[in-house]
């Protein structure tokens, strides 16, 4: 199959929709990253997304909307939370899990009762929805086990010949996927997936918002999971990722100047002096910049030919937390401390 590379006009998002419509799978660009979408609804559109990512069947697909009204589409029951929380940060990149409607298949929700429900605020995204009249189910459109594509470029990377299109929307500007939550009960905030919407973000709005345990730990591979997502290793690059938690910038460099050699990176803050004989890319000072950057450098460090890349930890509050729970599982949660 040749993938069409399309663009941000409205004769390119126009055939997107149609597309999408037959049934064809279109990646998209969206504020968080790049999806892989199809039309939620139909059965043998979505199995053909799972064909191409390489993904386990039962990790569900968020399903992306253009309006707050076409919730009820999708989700059989809406508690008055998610309202308020629709209302405070949609369109964004916030994923609500809630029980579904029969137009959602199984193949979607992968096996399970409840669906993810997003609704983007990429202007190309929403456009796209609204053109198809689809709710569409996309995951972020890399191949199982790759950092999600921030860029067009990065989805012909992974996806080039597997899909019909490709629609090009520029980097995205959030840089990690969505912040994905559900309700324990009626005034209980569950983070399944940290995102650049953090915990403190959603404090107002519930008397209790908690974050997983598995956002910080490893898990054992049969442990019952919220959110199946968590079982699987994710967004890492081919090369080896080692976070070193040191107590300053100093124990850091000297450590990866004992360690270094053919191959040997480093991912530094961009306050970070250079350290000698050791090539480094830089991710930014701010968690959001932190998260802008994380999946374009790793995806640049293979590019580059690294095979070691020592990372400066990042803070573990507000959105960095995002960016700390990407490089855990880069790094297989395995950590260099100092
Ligand atoms: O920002 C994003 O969320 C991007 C863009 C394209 O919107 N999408 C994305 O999708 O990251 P994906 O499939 O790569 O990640 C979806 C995550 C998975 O960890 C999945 O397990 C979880 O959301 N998820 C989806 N539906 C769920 C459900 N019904 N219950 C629990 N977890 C769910
Ligand atoms: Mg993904």
């Amino acid at each position: 199959m040749r993938t069409e590379f399309l663009h941000d006009t409205p004769e390119d998002i126009a055939r997107a929709a149609s597309l999408l419509q037959n049934g064809e799978l279109v990646a998209f660009p969206t504020e968080t990253v790049y999806g892989l979408g199809a039309d939620a609804r139909r059965e043998d559109s979505v199995r053909a997304v799972f064909a191409a990512k390489g993904r386990p069947a039962d990790n569900p697909l968020i399903v992306h909307i253009a309006e707050i009204s076409q919730i009820g589409d999708i989700a059989a029951e809406i508690p008055e939370i998610a309202l308020r929380l629709a209302d405070a940060f949609w369109p964004g990149p916030l994923t609500m899990v809630l029980p579904k409607r029969d137009c959602i298949p199984m193949v979607t929700s992968g096996g399970l009762d409840t669906v993810g429900i997003r609704m983007p605020s990429h202007p190309v995204a929403r456009a796209l929805i609204r053109e198809s009249g689809c709710p569409i189910a996309a995951p972020s459109a890399n191949r199982s086990g790759k950092p999600s594509p921030t860029t067009a470029r990065h989805v012909m990377d992974d996806m080039d010949g597997r899909i019909a299109a490709v629609l090009d929307g520029g980097l995205c500007e959030v840089g990690v996927e969505s912040t994905v939550i559900c309700f324990d009960d009626a005034d209980t905030i569950h983070i399944l997936r940290p995102g650049l919407i953090s915990k403190e973000d959603l404090e107002p709005y519930a008397s209790r918002v908690y974050v997983d345990k598995a956002i910080y730990e490893q898990i054992a591979p049969d442990a019952k999971v919220a959110s199946p997502g968590m079982k699987y290793k994710h967004y890492s690059p081919d090369a080896k990722i080692l976070p070193i938690d040191a107590p300053d910038f100093e124990s850091f460099a000297a450590y990866v100047q004992a360690h270094s050699g053919e191959g040997v990176y480093c991912l530094l803050f961009d306050a970070d002096p250079e350290i000698p004989g050791v090539p480094a890319m830089r991710y930014g000072d701010s968690g959001a910049q932190q998260a802008h950057f994380l999946f374009l450098r790793f995806r640049e460090l293979d590019e580059a030919g690294a095979k070691t890349v020592y990372v400066r930890m990042p803070r573990q509050d507000g959105a960095d937390l995002s960016v700390y729970n990407r490089l855990m599982r880069a790094a297989g949660f395995e950590v260099i401390r100092i």
